[in-house]
């Protein structure tokens, strides 16, 4: 599989880019170099120095441009050569490297690494994560495995009940009731348990009396390439399922290569909880760490590693019912590429 390359990716969680370093990091095969201009403002560039190719974010920040550090050529916000050190001080023909847009929303920046002009509105809606309006809890993994690996793993969470049994998931995640819709390219996965007893963590996260009997839904809703916002909650057995409040959380996968992935995750609170709210983002987010950290990633790594050379397909996955929406995001992300490298052929 190739990557989708007109789409929005996460490059960073927005408090990674400082005002006065550089951030490098490996995207869809590419070394992006980042940091903020003079007026705050996200900048990406090509991470490869048109001179003799080093990094230059191994040069340094000088007034919202890079200088080389091998040979001090020096780089704007545009990716334009604006200084040459050396000889009449002449700029050769050619000395610029590949400026990317990169946007900063819903506490994240969003990279576009395509060809064709981004498009703003195509970032999907993840306000819950909007710092004005929500407290919001971040955090980052790194995993061994292809990205849509992971869409697999959130897409299809009846592996809750096996791989997170002492945190996340209980025998009734078999007995759920589950649906797969599209809507353009956009695809949900939802769930719904009936009559269940969560494990001690969800009681005492969502304050539910112990042993309460509830039901639960899951609700997952993908865009292409990767991004994920998963809704949860429950209400007593007999309550009308999906009427109590959820709790969000962002799923950001991006292809660090064909076989490594960056994983950013957050949830965000109304601002109006306040101090509570502080200390529940908090709370939540250095908790759920623990079951993506010690149970998934360990299991998408083995996944990878037992795959060997082969995709996906050529391996001749069994399917399961609970992975219906999984391979229906497969389906729309296999679609978008293939659209768009016949568009470039
Ligand atoms: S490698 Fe950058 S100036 Fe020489
Ligand atoms: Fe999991």
């Amino acid at each position: 599989m190739t990557f989708l390359y007109n789409a929005w990716y996460v490059a960073a969680w927005d408090h990674e880019l400082k005002n006065d370093s550089m951030l490098s990091r490996r995207l869809l095969d590419k070394k992006i170099v980042m940091y903020r201009d003079e007026n705050g403002d996200p900048v990406a560039l090509q991470d490869r120095c048109p001179h003799r190719f080093a990094p230059l974010s191994l040069g340094c920040l000088r007034d919202g441009e890079i200088e080389c550090g091998y040979h001090g050529l020096r780089f704007n916000a545009k990716g334009q050569c604006v200084g040459n050190p050396h000889g009449n001080g002449h700029i050769p023909k050619g000395a610029s490297v590949r400026k990317y847009s990169l946007v900063e929303r819903y506490s994240a920046l969003w990279i576009w690494m395509g060809n064709n002009e981004p498009i703003s509105d195509a970032i999907p809606d993840f306000s819950f994560l909007d710092p004005k309006t929500s407290i919001v809890a971040k955090d980052y993994l790194h995993a061994r495995a292809n990205y849509v690996l992971e869409t697999d793993n959130i897409m299809d969470l009846s592996h809750i009940e096996f791989m997170h049994k002492s945190t996340l998931g209980s025998s009734a995640v078999r007995n759920a009731v589950s649906e797969v819709s599209q809507e353009g390219n956009t695809v949900w996965s939802r769930r719904l348990t009936k009559d269940e007893v969560l494990p001690d963590f969800l009681e005492e996260a969502w304050r539910i009396p112990k042993g309460t009997p509830v039901s639960r839904w899951m609700d997952v809703r993908w865009d292409a390439p990767a991004n994920m916002l998963l809704s949860v909650g429950a209400v007593p057995s007999g309550d009308a399922p999906r009427t109590g409040n959820s709790t969000y959380i962002a799923h950001f996968f991006t292809p660090e290569t064909e076989t490594a992935t960056h994983y950013w995750f957050g949830f965000g609170f109304p601002k109006s909880m306040g101090d509570a709210g502080y200390e529940r983002a908090n709370t939540a987010i250095a908790n759920i760490r623990k079951p993506f950290e010690l149970e998934d990633l360990p299991m998408l790594e083995a996944q990878q590693e037992n795959m060997e050379d082969q995709s996906f397909w050529e391996l001749k996955p069994v399917l399961l019912a609970g992975d219906a929406g999984a391979i229906r995001a497969r389906r729309v992300l296999e679609a978008l590429i293939k659209d768009e490298a016949s568009d470039s052929a």
